[in-house]
């Protein structure tokens, strides 16, 4: 792990700019979700986090809401060439402490059926919820009880 990255709270729309560079190239570029879908609603409101290196350069993404079911994670992301150096699971492991620290005991998300072993790996578990598609990819409902 490079020890120059950091996991900080990036203010929506101040770091508007910066998330959505991540976000652009994971989920629009790479995955082909429609652009139009990318930013939604709950992006003036949500908990951002935002991971950057020493250069300050942002790296991956992940944020959370609270709805009726606890607190909803969404647009996990990181920057292809920076996966599998525990970049996702330091912003994973952020997002917990802050949802917690918030006063908050389950997180719940949509998770590509191929993150499943990430989630897993930090804890979430699969519900009884059935596959379903979104963005033309398919997806199961996972939780985590703190
Ligand atoms: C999912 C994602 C955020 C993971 O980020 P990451 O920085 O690569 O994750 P980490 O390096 O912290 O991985 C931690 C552990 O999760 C598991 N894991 C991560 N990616 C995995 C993969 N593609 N397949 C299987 N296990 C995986 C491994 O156990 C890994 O530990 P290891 O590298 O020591 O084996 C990243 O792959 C990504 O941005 N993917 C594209 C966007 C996406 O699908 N987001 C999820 C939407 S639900």
């Amino acid at each position: 792990m490079d020890p120059e990255i950091t996991i900080i709270e990036a203010a929506w729309p101040e770091e508007a700019d910066r998330l959505l560079a991540v976000r652009h190239r994971v989920f629009v570029k790479e995955q082909r979700v429609p652009e139009e879908i990318e930013v939604d609603e709950h992006d003036e409101t949500a908990f951002h986090l935002l991971a950057v290196n020493g250069q300050n350069e942002p790296l991956g993404t992940a944020r959370w809401m609270s709805d009726g079911d606890g607190v909803r994670v969404g647009r996990v992301a990181v920057l292809k060439a920076w996966r599998r150096h525990g970049i996702g699971s330091l912003l994973m492991k952020e997002v917990i402490r802050s949802a917690s620290e918030a006063g908050h005991r389950r997180l719940h998300l949509h998770a590509q059926t191929s993150s499943i072993p990430f989630y897993e790996a930090l804890g979430f578990q699969l519900t009884n919820s059935p596959e379903f598609e979104e963005a033309g990819i398919p997806h199961r409902e996972m939780e985590f009880l703190l």
